[in-house]
């Protein structure tokens, strides 16, 4: 694990995961404001690093395990608001139910007493608009200081190119949040798992096009007549360590057919 900075917002950065796949972790901290938790698996390495930043609000981009896995933690020891969307604040308050191989990647992310954001979070320094960004998950949201131009984009981004996708992700809604996002005036992201990318604007445009591209394909093959499975089996044919630990959850599959529903 690493600590680090990049202007005024520090960072934590470490991997999770197994030989053939690993995962990057990063975790945001800005003015008082901890923008999520990391995963359950990190408890003993993570919590010395909050106690010393010692937030006064946390900030939970969506209900994913790597996001909002220490969350009860941070309830209990910290006494502090922890602010989800609101359509998972009642998911948020049970044990999450997950696949084996999540729980081992991730650990147990308990139960954790969540508020619903309101439209900004404000700080002595900073105001960080809360900007729904349903796709990746439908509880998605980011970050956005406007005046210094920064997005915490959660799970957004991630890369230029996606071959993977949970089965509850959707990727048409997730082509409307990047249309959404380039709107927005920003040069640099806070991604949680590719860290800080200044002149960030063209990555995120990268993956829309990306997405264009898979979406025209899909629309292509469907019209000749195949179905979801044999056409993923064409735009995303290399199974890799992923695909094979998951057991198919995380799988282009889920991108195929979620990019252009009926
Ligand atoms: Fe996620």
């Amino acid at each position: 694990m690493k600590v680090n900075k990049h202007l005024s917002v520090k960072y934590l950065f470490d991997t999770v995961g197994f030989k053939y796949f690993k995962l990057k972790i990063y975790v945001y901290f800005i003015d008082g404001v901890l923008i999520d938790t990391g995963p359950a698996v990190r408890r003993r390495k993570f919590l010395p690093v909050f106690r010393d930043w010692n937030p006064n609000v946390c900030a939970i981009t969506h209900l994913h395990d790597d996001h909002a896995g220490l969350a009860s933690d941070l309830e209990k020891k910290f006494n502090i608001p922890i602010y989800l969307h609101h359509s998972s604040v009642k998911e948020a308050s049970q044990e999450a139910i997950v696949l084996p191989y999540r729980r081992l990647f991730w650990g147990h992310r308990r139960g954790f007493h969540a508020q619903p954001f309101n439209k900004t979070i404000e700080t002595t320094n900073n105001t960080f608009d809360i900007i729904e960004t349903p796709g990746h998950r439908n509880d998605h949201i980011m970050l956005h200081e406007k005046n210094r131009g920064w997005l915490f984009t959660g799970d957004l981004y991630v890369a230029p190119k996606q071959r993977y996708a949970f089965i509850d992700d959707d990727i048409s809604q997730h082509i409307t949040s990047l249309e959404k996002v380039l709107k927005l005036d920003f040069d640099t992201i806070f991604c949680s798992h590719a860290g800080v990318k200044t002149e960030s604007k063209n990555l995120v445009r990268q993956k829309l096009d990306f997405f264009y591209d898979v979406r025209e394909n899909v629309r292509k093959y469907r019209k000749m007549g195949m179905n979801y499975k044999e056409i993923s089996k064409i735009l995303f044919p290399k199974r890799g360590p992923v695909w094979f630990i998951s057991a198919g959850d995380w799988s282009g599959y889920h991108i195929v057919k979620t990019i252009d529903p009926d």
